[in-house]
């Protein structure tokens, strides 16, 4: 049967020239069908049926197997715009730029204000030793040595003795002059002009300051300067207060350094004012602090008195006058300085 279908199959498929003319030709599509397949018989076997008519649709095949991929489509359009994203991070760092242009030219400052004058400088370096003078001229020859006595002629005479030594070359060239080891003339005075300069614009600035310092409440006298500390203490207190701030109480030694004294007493408005001295070591022995005896003094009529037998401190009125007093008093604070 199925060589007999593979037969059918083969003539079917044949060209037409190759079969006989009353072989009807049908469409292609019929040709596969199997029911025309089952239907029809070899030629030889008979007279040619009649048209068959067309069957019906058979049952719906099953179904296929999955097409190859197609070829890929056309490119889409593109799409809208989508939305502006994030700002990105700021890229590396440029490289710097060209050197700008030179600025302005800026105004002259004000001269500074002078300097002041440098140490002195090192002693020079000692100058070289001048070059050994020019060799002096040879001395001149020598005086003849006296005549032998006229005889017969005979041999000659023997040499005469040498002549005297000639005088002494004159000296030589003086040498070069070596460098001098001392410092420059020149630059020395103009140091000791600007040291000058130096120690009066020095002295007018002390001066100044000690004005400043000894008003209102203080005095000067020589190189001592009083000054009122504007309040009272007894006679250790007041002698701490003097020692702490580098000074000491008041030692009056002349008449003068008494009045300027007296003369702060009298602008501070206080009654009296300790002095340094004491004779807490022998009583009727005023000393200075250093254990001096006194070598000025200026004690009120009937003073030092001893009054109670515990007066060995002293005290100086407004008028100038002193008394011994008690230590344990409290009395206008000055210091001398
Ligand atoms: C007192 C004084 C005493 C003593 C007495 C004499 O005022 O403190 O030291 O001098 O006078 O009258
Ligand atoms: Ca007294």
């Amino acid at each position: 049967m199925a060589l007999l279908l593979l037969s059918v199959l083969v003539l079917l498929t044949q060209p037409p020239r190759s079969r006989g003319a009353e072989v009807t030709i049908l469409p292609q599509k019929h040709l596969i069908d199997a029911c025309t397949l089952v239907m029809c018989s070899p030629v030889e076997n008979g007279l040619p049926g009649r048209d068959g008519r067309d069957g019906r649709d058979g049952p719906r095949g099953e179904k296929g197997d999955p097409g190859s991929p197609g070829a890929p489509g056309p490119r889409g359009m593109p799409g809208p715009a989508g939305p502006v994203g994030p700002k990105g991070d700021n890229g590396p760092a440029g490289e710097p730029g060209p050197k700008g242009d030179l600025g302005p030219r800026g105004e002259v400052g004000a001269p500074g204000m002078q300097g002041s004058a440098g140490t002195r400088g090192l002693p020079g370096i000692k100058g070289d030793k001048g070059a050994p003078g020019e060799r002096g001229a040879p001395g001149s020859a020598g005086a003849a040595g006296p005549a032998g006595p006229l005889g017969p002629q005979g041999p000659p005479g023997a040499r005469g003795p040498p002549g005297l030594k000639g005088d002494r070359g004159a000296p030589g060239e003086r040498g070069a002059k070596g460098e001098s080891g001392l410092p420059d003339i020149a630059a020395l005075r103009r140091q000791v002009e600007a040291l000058q300069g130096q120690v009066g614009r020095l002295q007018g600035a002390f001066l100044q300051c000690k004005k400043v310092e000894l008003f209102p409440n203080g005095r000067g006298v020589g190189q001592k300067v009083f000054k009122s500390a504007g309040f009272e203490k007894t006679f250790q207190e007041a002698e701490q207060v003097c020692t702490q701030a580098g000074g000491q109480l008041p030692s009056p030694r002349s008449a003068a350094e008494n009045e300027a004294l007296q003369h702060l007493l009298e602008a501070e408005n206080k009654g009296a004012a300790f002095l340094s001295m004491t004779d807490s070591q022998t009583e009727g022995r005023f000393t200075y602090p250093g254990g001096e005896p006194l070598v000025y003094s200026n004690w009120a009529p009937g003073e030092p008195n001893n009054d109670r037998g515990n007066e060995n401190c002293v005290e100086i009125f407004t008028n100038g006058k002193w008394n011994d007093k008690s230590c344990g008093e409290k009395r206008l604070v000055i210091c001398e300085f």
